[in-house]
């Protein structure tokens, strides 16, 4: 209010210094005075109410000593102070001095008084020989204190450097000029246009704060999609690229015989043991599977058919029952492929022309959803895939989760190859941005043959598995009912392994489960492959 008082009278402050702070008596010359008035031209200036030019200045402090002589005096004052007036008492006994003033200031003081013949000896003692003095280092102490120096100039200030009773301080103060917006009254600017201001008419007088362009704003605070959840939109749209549909996939538990048996994995197979894979205790048991179906599988597995011989292992009814959580998601590709082949089956009323067909137990209706046009034995060509999760009974570690997520992808069509497959793997992999794959010949219970699939990971600097593949075999498209020209190649890779390589995570504990940073998850970029 000071400064826009004195602007506003005078139009400029040449110099800061020569204000009189409020409380105080003697204009704001000392440092610590023009530090309260800089904040005070910053918030003005702020507000463009006005603008400043800084001075630089050097002024003097005084020292723990001067401040002290400020005080109390010079030393030889206060050794004057304590002597009697010559004639009027007993001399000062020189001993005592010391007891008095202290001992440097005795020390000190009493040269410098008989030098300016203040004081004199008398026998053993000690008398003031004038009646007053002029302390001029005490009165220097007092202006420097209030002035930060001297009117006598440059050598007075050297030489009480020299005596280390004053230090040279750099300093600042300021030339006010009005701003813009200069006006006497420091009410805040208005940040907002309200209702109030709208009908009261006060907007029209109002003063507003200026637009700040350069702000740097608040962050949002929206919602944010899970690094798993961004891979996984990104795949899907290959997919539809592609031209798949996608099959559902919302059936976590599922039986032995579709997640086992329809894909003609003997009974016997370790991943069915209970160390590899999480069974349901309550139900025990699945609804009986499609009975026509259920029986041409389980001869196909213990006698043989469709020239194949068969594991000729007996088979159990209780294994293939047996409900669980799914360990692959083929388990809902072999329930689409056998829905997809219902009209081979010659099943009419189980599958419409829109591909409607019934399924028991879990799955109610359900829809192949994308399949082609359907040929005079009640084929149609498919492209299906599926995004979700399965779980497997795994001893966790750094890159092993009990549940992950797949992603499948099953064609089938009349005629298809093996070449077919690599082909299609390497249009995909290369939309995932992975130029480099290799296969290598591998099994799988489910296809022949199966190809393991490897890409060149540029950091690792090796190849490493990336999924896995192959061709259907016939001793499960048969029993489905498919036509023997019916081929179908499929192949799965996990979600977690190209998002871990994509965000450069190396734990899978810092991507899934209850030590996921929620902060992490809200920075992730979006990936495009
Ligand atoms: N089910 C296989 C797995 O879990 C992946 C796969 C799918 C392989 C389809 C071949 C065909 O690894």
């Amino acid at each position: 209010q000071l400064i826009l008082d004195t602007l506003d009278k005078e139009g400029t402050i040449k110099d800061t210094r020569t204000l009189v702070l409020p409380g105080y008596k003697e204009p704001a010359a000392t440092h610590d005075s023009q530090i309260i008035i800089l904040g005070a031209l910053n918030s003005l200036s702020s507000r463009d109410m006005i603008t400043y030019t800084t001075q630089e200045t050097v002024s003097h402090v005084l020292t723990q000593e001067g401040a002290q002589i400020a005080l109390q005096g010079s030393h030889e004052a206060r050794v004057w102070n304590a002597c009697p007036m010559k004639g009027e008492g007993p001399p000062l006994p020189i001993k005592e001095l010391q007891g008095k003033v202290g001992p440097e200031t005795a020390k000190i003081g009493q040269g410098q008084a008989f030098k300016n013949k203040w004081i004199g000896k008398e026998g053993d003692g000690l008398v003031k020989l004038v009646s007053s003095i002029a302390d001029t280092t005490q009165l220097q102490m007092r202006e420097v204190d209030s002035t930060g120096t001297l009117k006598a100039g440059e050598k007075a200030l050297a030489d009480l450097r020299k005596r280390k009773l004053i230090a040279q301080r750099k300093g600042q103060w300021f030339t006010v000029h009005k701003g813009p917006q200069f006006s006497t009254s420091t009410a805040k600017p208005e940040t907002d246009l309200t209702v109030d201001m709208l009908t009261s008419g006060s907007w029209k007088t109002a003063t507003y704060k200026k637009y700040n362009f350069e702000a740097a704003g608040i962050p949002p605070n929206g919602g944010a999609l899970h690094p798993l959840l961004k891979v996984r939109e990104e795949i899907r749209n290959i997919f539809f690229e592609m031209g798949f549909a996608e099959m559902p996939t919302n059936t976590f538990i599922e039986s032995g015989f579709w997640c086992f048996d329809a894909l003609f994995v003997p009974q016997q197979h370790p991943a069915r043991e209970v160390q590899d894979t999480f069974y349901i205790s309550d139900p025990v048991e699945s609804l009986p599977p499609p009975k026509a179906y259920y029986e041409r599988v389980a001869k196909v597995h213990e006698h043989g058919d469709y020239g194949s011989t068969g594991y000729r292992a007996p088979w159990s009814h209780d294994e293939s029952r047996k409900l669980l959580l799914r360990t692959h998601t083929t388990a809902s590709s072999a329930n689409m492929l056998w829905k997809l082949a219902a009209r081979c089956r010659g099943e009419e009323g189980e599958a419409d022309a829109e591909g409607v067909v019934q399924r028991e137990g879990a799955h109610a209706t359900a829809t192949v959803p994308g399949a082609g046009k359907m040929g005079p034995d009640g084929f149609r060509p498919a492209k299906l895939f599926s995004i979700d999760r399965v779980f497997r009974n795994e001893t966790m570690d750094a890159t092993h989760l009990a549940e992950f997520h797949q992603v499948e992808g099953v064609v089938a069509d009349r005629g298809l190859t093996l070449a077919d497959l690599i082909g299609f793997m390497r249009v995909f992999f290369r939309k995932m941005g992975i130029e480099n794959i290799r296969f290598k010949p591998a099994y799988n219970p489910y296809t022949e043959p199966s190809l393991e699939i490897f890409a060149f990971h540029p950091q690792l600097k090796k190849w490493v598995e990336v999924g896995n593949s192959g061709m259907f075999r016939p001793e499960m498209l048969e029993p489905m009912g498919f036509p023997k020209d019916v081929h179908v190649h499929g192949w799965g890779i996990s979600l977690e392994r190209p998002t871990m390589i994509r965000y450069g995570i190396n734990n899978i504990r810092t991507l899934v489960g209850h030590k996921v940073s929620l902060e992490s998850v809200e920075r992730s970029p979006a990936v495009r492959f």
